[in-house]
């Protein structure tokens, strides 16, 4: 099977079909990861530009690392180091990055909405690393398939999101792809910070974190935006992390396994406590690892691949 599009640019435009096939086909590629030889030259020729107008540590080494080892030539562009401090405008600059005749331009950038600019008015293929409030395609994708490996499935889980839900981007990926998977999804925070018309997503918003994690499977904890905050949206850290950080005392009142993930950065001791970061319910690392083979599979499968010819990949 294969993927029948040129942009990955959010969850929301992904049917079912086409983010299980992303999940299967991130499997194969997971074990090429975890060869000695960690390169397949299935996309030996191919061109890819990484542009990133924020900063980033995860998401930029792990589409870095996917493109390496799918044996793409790829170079990284920070705007910092870029004409755009001179006054060039982002169109400017991509079109000048097309005309060295790219086949991929991965884009992180703080405007919701500018990956799907650029891929309406570009033919090399677009993929969204992450922009302003929108969507974090492939941070969703990750995150589905780790709960998938730990948990077996998707469908009929209870996963809970808690934080600033407002200003994230990851959460409106989850919030896409768990509830085209058949989730049940939730998610708590201070009202300040839970952006209205959830509920018509199916999506139940909570604003106590003990009462919000009874019967949860899963619970995805997000950073504070606080660089995205344009106004006091709340009276003090400490009161944020007493009522919405997450301890293991809460963890163990629930007397479920909860799986815990964090897409990162993370500030320890005030969305999560350190015990519950290192501890054993956390998957924050696997999320990590399965980031590399996630983006393989939607770099191949942007390119044309097919699912069956992933898993013969040498
Ligand atoms: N999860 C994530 O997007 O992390 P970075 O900001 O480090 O890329």
């Amino acid at each position: 099977m294969r993927l029948d599009r040129k942009d990955l640019i959010a969850l929301e435009d992904l049917s079912r079909a086409e983010i299980e096939l992303i999940l299967d086909t991130s499997l194969s590629f997971r074990e090429i990861s975890q060869r000695e030889v960690k390169k397949v030259p299935i996309l030996r020729g191919k061109t890819v530009v990484n542009l990133f107008f924020e900063p980033s540590t995860r998401t930029r080494a792990s589409f870095e690392l996917a493109e390496k080892r799918l044996s793409a030539d790829s170079l990284s562009v920070s705007a910092s180091h870029s004409s755009v401090e001179k006054g060039e405008s982002l169109i400017d600059t991509v079109r000048n990055i097309h005309a060295m005749r790219i086949d991929f331009l991965v884009i992180r950038h703080s405007s919701s909405g500018a990956a799907r600019c650029l891929a309406d008015r570009l033919d090399s293929s677009i993929v969204n690393a992450g922009d302003g409030f929108h969507e974090h395609p492939t941070q969703g994708l990750l995150d589905l398939f780790t709960i998938k490996e730990r948990l077996g499935r998707i469908g009929g889980l209870r996963v809970l999101i808690v934080g600033d839900i407002l200003h994230s981007r990851v959460a409106r990926s989850d919030i896409w792809g768990l509830t085209k998977l058949g989730a049940e999804v939730a998610v708590c925070g201070p009202p300040t910070l839970i952006p209205p018309g959830l509920d018509e997503l199916g999506v139940a918003a909570h604003h106590n974190l003990d009462e919000a994690l009874v019967g949860a499977d899963a619970v995805i904890v997000l950073r504070l935006q606080k660089e995205r905050h344009t106004e006091n949206f709340l009276p003090s850290l400490r009161e944020y992390s007493a009522l919405f950080g997450l301890t293991a005392e809460r963890l163990r009142r629930t007397k479920r396994e909860i799986i815990v993930l964090h897409p990162g950065p993370m500030n320890r001791g005030v969305e999560i406590a350190q015990e519950v970061a290192d501890g054993p319910n956390s998957v924050i690392l696997d999320q990590v690892t399965n980031g590399v083979a996630v983006r393989m599979a939607v770099i191949y499968l942007l390119a044309g691949g097919e699912s069956s010819g992933a898993a013969h990949a040498h």
